[in-house]
């Protein structure tokens, strides 16, 4: 029997943090509406209360909207968790409304930093990741910037999203890189190609984003047509109908597992991440107590080795139709992937 090595706590370079963190994107945007004010803080503070010690979020999301969000429902909790965010990709005024822009240069993180410090409410930032490598910058000189802003005791430690393991090298010879957050889940299993191994020998924690695979794992994504306009799913072909119409088809075969482990389809996806390896933290994401109730009971399931190999029989790159990125989102990113 293969058991998840399950001490109460998975380590992010100093800090040791709960198995499963929390994704704070989606109440801020990303999946349809976001919930109100309150509803996103019953939230959080639930999940701080049922034990969660890493929480997750971005200059991004919302476009600084979803550390506002935290800082204010948790910064009188501060000493209680561990708090991630990100810079390198942000939102900009133009003249025809914000966008999504990806700057790395050292000038950016440094103003970046201190915005997030502001919005959340903090002085320091635990654990703070480059969201995306900006290709126009030298990785030495975004990392360069971030290795200042720990000198200057505005960041704890350092974090690297969506990266090859040749850039997670260059990089950590720079300053040490305690964490790699990148998507992984059973339907998306590009980290197995290089960056995991990278992780376990540099010793850096392995974050797993999208780890219900936005939904799908969970079984209970069944109409993609019912989409709000605005939810980035939208633009990913794994979600476009013909393709979701074959990939639900799988579900069966996980559903049976999950029966037999005695648990949900999203605490199996959350379990399996949690068996692969100990370096592994997944943060879901979710805007209802109960889904995040849910989510924290994969702690409890146990998986055996022949269950573990099903899931990667009925699951995997080949049994998968449809590539998790479009082309423009997929320039963007550094990691490897596999060729077909
Ligand atoms: N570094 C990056 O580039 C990057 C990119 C994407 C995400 N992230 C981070 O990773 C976090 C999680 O990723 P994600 O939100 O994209 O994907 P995810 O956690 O795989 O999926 C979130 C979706 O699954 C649903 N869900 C979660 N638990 C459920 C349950 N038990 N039953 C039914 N539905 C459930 C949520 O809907 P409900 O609200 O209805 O529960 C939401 O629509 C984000 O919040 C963010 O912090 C990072």
């Amino acid at each position: 029997m293969t058991t998840p090595s399950k001490p109460s706590t998975r380590p992010i370079g100093p800090f040791q943090v709960s198995p499963i963190g929390l994704g704070c994107m989606n109440l801020s945007h990303a999946y349809g509406q976001p919930p109100s004010f309150d509803d996103a803080e019953r939230l959080l503070l639930r999940a701080l209360d049922l034990g969660v010690t890493l929480f997750d979020t971005a200059a991004l999301y919302g476009f600084g909207a979803n550390e506002t969000l935290v800082g204010q429902v948790l910064a009188k909790h501060r000493s209680r968790f561990v708090l991630a965010s990100k810079c390198g990709m942000q939102g900009v005024q133009f003249p025809d409304g914000m966008k999504r822009v990806i700057d790395g240069r050292p000038e950016t993180l440094r103003a970046s930093c201190e915005a997030s410090l502001q919005r959340l409410q903090t002085e320091v930032i635990d654990l703070f990741y480059l969201h995306r490598w900006d290709k126009q910058v030298p990785i030495e000189d975004s990392v360069g910037a971030l290795a200042d802003l720990v000198r200057a005791g505005k960041v704890r430690a350092i974090g690297l999203s969506e990266v090859s393991a040749t850039t997670l090298r260059k990089a950590h010879a720079v300053h040490p890189i305690s964490a790699v957050q990148t998507e992984y889940s059973l339907w998306t299993r590009n980290p197995e190609i290089a960056v995991l191994q990278a992780c376990r020998d540099i010793g850096a924690a392995f974050v797993a984003f999208s780890p219900v695979a936005r939904g799908f794992l969970t079984g209970k994504v069944r109409d993609v047509a019912a989409f709000d306009a605005k939810d980035i799913r939208r633009a990913m072909p794994r979600f476009a109908p013909d393709n979701y119409r074959t990939n639900l088809a799988l579900l069966d075969g996980v559903a049976e597992v999950a029966d037999e482990a005695g648990c949900t389809l999203a605490q199996l996806a959350l379990a399996w991440l949690l068996h692969c390896a100990p370096h592994i933290v997944p943060i879901p994401g979710t805007t209802r107590v109960d889904h995040l109730e849910e989510d924290l009971g994969a702690l409890r399931v146990r998986l055996d080795q022949e269950q573990m190999a099903r899931l990667d029989e009925i699951v995997n790159r080949h049994t998968v139709r449809g590539p998790r990125y479009n082309a423009g989102n997929q320039a963007e990113i550094d990691t490897e992937e596999f060729d077909a």
